[in-house]
């Protein structure tokens, strides 16, 4: 697999008409996730007690993928949830995993190189705002804790909407700023959570500053509705926003027409 994925320089048209000054650099989230392979499944499992595995499971029922479909899972990261559209789809199906963290890339490849049968999964490196596929391909996607950190989310939901046949959804599940009466005591909660355990976690891991990126990406990541107004500019039919524990998480399922 190789070990660099070239990406547009930030004054480039891809990538580059987004950046406002806060959007992530595409870069420095490449290298950023690329030192922390080793680390991300122990981490993601204490930080979520477990409860990703859950919600996941919820991201691939909402993608609603036909058995002997076609499924893609963006920023796969090391591919749990592209191995759960794998079970979705079935034998007779295939499954596209594709992150632009070639380390990230190589675990999720070991681990289903591991499953037996193997599953009918292709690992791709690949920019999530230049997809190397051609329109309307997909029976379904899903994208967990990706577009937060994407460089452009219109053009990430765009290229999703491109992709993807008539009649199929996306399933995008991301820790998300709580809404409503009690979001100021909640977004306390998850920023406190997010400083005493979750740094300290990553600190004794040997990667605390990669982790400290986590609650300004929140901060700066849109609300749910402002995800579903998103969404339907980029082109899809209907979104609908489901926060998930207490809107400490959220899922954003869209559908186009
Ligand atoms: C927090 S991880 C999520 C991984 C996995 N989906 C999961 O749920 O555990 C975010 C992933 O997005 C990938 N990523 C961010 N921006 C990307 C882009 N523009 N193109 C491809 N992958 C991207 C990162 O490399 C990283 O693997």
């Amino acid at each position: 697999m190789a070990s660099n994925f070239p990406l547009p320089n930030d004054g480039d048209a891809l990538a580059g008409d987004a950046l406002d000054g806060n959007a992530p650099i595409p870069q420095q989230v490449q290298s950023l996730f690329n030192s922390i392979a080793p680390v991300y499944d122990q981490l993601n499992d204490q930080l979520s007690f477990g409860m990703h595995r859950v919600w996941k499971r919820m991201a691939v029922a909402w993608a609603n993928l036909p058995e002997g479909g076609l499924g893609l899972d963006l920023c796969c990261g090391t591919g749990d949830l592209a191995l759960l559209l794998a079970d979705a789809v079935g034998a007779q199906g295939q499954v596209y995993g594709v992150d632009f963290a070639c380390d990230l890339l190589a675990i999720a490849e070991g681990r289903a190189q591991r499953r037996h049968p193997r599953p009918a999964i292709t690992w791709q490196q690949g920019d999530a705002l230049a997809l190397d596929f051609p329109d309307q391909f997909f029976d379904g996607a899903t994208l967990g804790y990706g577009l937060r950190n994407v460089g452009n989310i219109p053009k990430c939901l765009e290229e999703l909407h491109r992709v993807l046949k008539p009649g199929a959804a996306v399933a995008i599940l991301d820790m998300n700023r709580p809404m409503g009466s009690a979001a100021p005591i909640l977004r306390k909660f998850q920023e406190w959570y997010l400083e005493t355990l979750v740094v300290p976690s990553a600190e004794r891991l040997g990667v605390r500053e990669e982790y400290a990126y986590i609650n300004p990406s929140i901060e700066r990541f849109p609300l749910g509705p402002e995800q579903v107004d998103l969404a339907k500019n980029a082109g899809f039919a209907q979104a609908t926003y489901y926060p998930l524990a207490l809107g400490l998480m959220g899922m954003l399922v869209a559908h186009k027409a």
